[in-house]
């Protein structure tokens, strides 16, 4: 699916991001799988990342943000009228932590639900609360995009545990009167799914006890080079926009190298890259908010920027987003 914005400006007029308080340095997970801090920075770039304590779930780490968004957009929850939260990490199947949230941010009037994209999860949220506010069916959205990882890794595989992490992002989406999304373009292989996979999750091997992640990070590695690449190029000529018009490239951060290969590949030069998966792994669907909320804190993020989002995760899928950056100032 591709498109470019006809019309309708919507833009991001509050952004945040949350993770758990607890670190686990790479010497940490030593004594969990046999792995080096050495062999971890070489192949992924990861030093640390969040994991979350027993007793948290997915919206106790997405609420903070969500609720620092509000704030940053200067409204509160009754203000919102769509809630879409892109998990794959869920407190549970239903409720969906979208609702849980709406009821906790007294967002009463709001249409709320969970999104499964794997990591492209925020992707595909941002792209539907766009087509939601285009459309006029939705004034003020709230895209919630979270993951807690490590309630579904194999603590002893070596091959997964080490490059994921915990956390969430948010942002609010209203209509803008300068700048806003220009367009996104979404993908999907279901062919490549069974290379990232969660067997026991679902009614498929409801009663297998398997519930852990399975990667072939070897064919993940390849598939994120191509579509990390691909996907913006499409979106960028969708958009009548080359490389050389991108201010800021937050490309999903699942893995230094790979994050590197596309940049190199596009022709992003590296000061325009936010990379923040040093300190994070990979937080699945909190990852792409995580990162932007890291660029506009550091002042990366100005008026009239021209910043390209691209994700890629299980499904296999993929989705770019396209936006020129607004200051908070709704219309
Ligand atoms: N510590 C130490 N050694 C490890 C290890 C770890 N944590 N994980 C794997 N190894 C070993 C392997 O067993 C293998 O040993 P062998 O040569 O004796 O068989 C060796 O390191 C190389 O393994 P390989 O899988 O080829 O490494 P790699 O360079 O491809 O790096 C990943 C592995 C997972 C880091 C990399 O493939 C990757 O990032 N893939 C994409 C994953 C991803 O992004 N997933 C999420 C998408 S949203």
């Amino acid at each position: 699916m591709i498109g470019s914005a006809n019309g309708a400006r919507v833009g991001i007029t509050g952004l945040a991001a949350h993770v758990p308080e607890r670190v686990y340095t790479n010497a940490d997970l030593e004594q969990f799988v046999d792995t080096t801090d050495e062999w971890i920075v070489e192949r992924t770039g990861i030093r640390e990342r969040r994991f979350a304590e027993k007793h948290e779930a997915l919206t106790d780490i997405a609420l903070p943000a969500a609720q620092e968004a509000l704030e940053k957009a200067g409204l509160q929850g009754k203000d919102i009228d769509l809630l879409i939260c892109a998990t794959v990490t869920p407190d549970m199947m239903f409720p969906t932590s979208s609702a849980i949230m709406a009821d906790r941010l007294g967002a009463a009037e709001a249409g709320a639900y969970d999104l499964l994209a794997g990591c492209t999860g925020f992707m595909y949220a941002l792209a539907q609360a766009y087509g939601m506010l285009a459309a006029g069916l939705s004034q003020r959205a709230l895209v919630v995009g979270g993951d807690v990882l490590s309630k579904i890794l194999d603590w002893s595989d070596r091959s997964t545990l080490v490059i994921f992490g915990d956390g969430a992002g948010a942002v609010v989406l209203e209509r803008v009167e300068r700048g806003g999304f220009l367009g996104f373009e979404l993908g999907a292989d279901g062919a490549g799914g069974g290379n990232l996979w969660l067997p026991g999750s679902g009614s498929r091997h409801f009663d297998e006890p398997d519930s852990f992640v399975k990667m072939n990070g070897r064919e993940v590695f390849k598939f994120a080079t191509r579509v990390l690449v691909s996907s913006a190029e499409k979106l960028l000529a969708e958009c009548g926009k080359t490389v050389a018009d991108i201010d800021v490239y937050v490309p999903h951060q699942a893995n230094r190298r790979i994050i590197d290969h596309a940049a190199g590949k596009l022709g992003i030069p590296e000061e325009k890259v936010v990379v923040n998966v040093d300190r994070y792994g990979n937080t699945s669907s909190g990852s792409i908010p995580l990162a932007l909320a890291e660029a506009e804190a550091d002042g990366r993020l100005r008026e009239g920027e021209l910043v390209l989002m691209t994700g890629m995760g299980a499904g296999l899928t993929w989705g770019s987003a396209l936006i020129e950056w607004t200051e908070r100032t709704a219309a």
